[in-house]
């Protein structure tokens, strides 16, 4: 019922040139699979080349942050209106946002609002570091992320939700299916709990940190998750069709 996604995040990899080698080196893999939504979100600089390129194509661009601001002196920030006709969607409150740059839920819930109001799909990151995991509170932390995140906003129409818990992120020790399929049924009860249980039933909830073309099938394959935000392994091309293939190939 919901269509699968395998979005790539990029973050701070890739020179322009490189950026281009590596989208020519996946496109026509991509191209190649339907039913799995394709979404690569390369850093900033690259995105007009990007976006260029899978012109035409079912392959859709995301940025990875943006300023909630439309426009004004904030030097060194991007607008939503800059991001609008160049991108579909936009990374919002990745925990390296949070953990390096200070973001608050408050902060993300701006970005939210900013984004949607330009046009933008949010894919809006959520998870809990390993001393929150460890002392138990996964369910606490990623509920607050959540109800901030999505805070005033009437309609979560289109919005996607990413569970990254920080301490699968870079590490090369995904999360279980079975964690990652507990945590996002409970952010899909509050999905319900602040809306209704279609517009729980409505969005699409990846999981990320540690993905890979060999554990992809094992996690896209429970029911709750609806496929994945890939780091690392979406700057391998190879790599990266394979997982979006697998997606496509999973029966629910
Ligand atoms: P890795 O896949 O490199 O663990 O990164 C996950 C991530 O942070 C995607 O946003």
């Amino acid at each position: 019922m919901r269509t699968p996604m395998i979005a790539g995040n990029w973050k701070m990899n890739t020179t322009i040139p490189e950026a281009i080698a590596l989208v020519k080196g996946m496109k026509d893999g991509l191209e190649r699979v339907d039913k799995v939504e394709k979404v690569i979100c390369p850093p900033f600089v690259s995105l007009s080349a990007v976006k260029q390129l899978v012109q035409g194509t079912s392959i859709k661009v995301g940025a990875q942050n943006m300023h909630f601001e439309i426009k004004g002196a904030f030097t060194g920030e991007v607008s939503p209106l800059m991001l609008a006709g160049v991108c579909d969607y936009v990374i919002l409150g990745h925990s390296e946002r949070r953990q390096y740059f200070g973001e608050s839920d408050d902060i993300v819930n701006s970005k939210m609002k900013a984004a949607m109001g330009a046009g933008l799909i949010p894919i809006m990151c959520v998870g809990e570091r390993l001393e929150e995991n460890e002392a138990g509170k996964t369910v606490e932390v990623v509920t607050r992320q959540v109800k901030g995140g999505l805070a005033d906003i009437d309609s979560p129409q289109g919005i996607v939700i990413a569970y990254e818990p920080v301490w699968a992120i870079g590490t090369g020790k995904a999360a279980t299916s079975e964690e990652a399929s507990a945590t996002i049924g409970i952010i899909r009860e509050v999905v319900a709990e602040i809306y209704d249980a279609s517009a729980a039933d409505g969005m699409r909830i990846l999981y990320g940190g540690s993905m890979n073309a060999a554990n992809v099938a094992e996690l896209v394959q429970k029911p709750e998750i609806d496929g994945g935000l890939i780091g690392g392994a979406s700057l391998k091309a190879a790599e990266f069709v394979s997982m979006v293939q697998q997606t496509a190939a999973v029966q629910k």
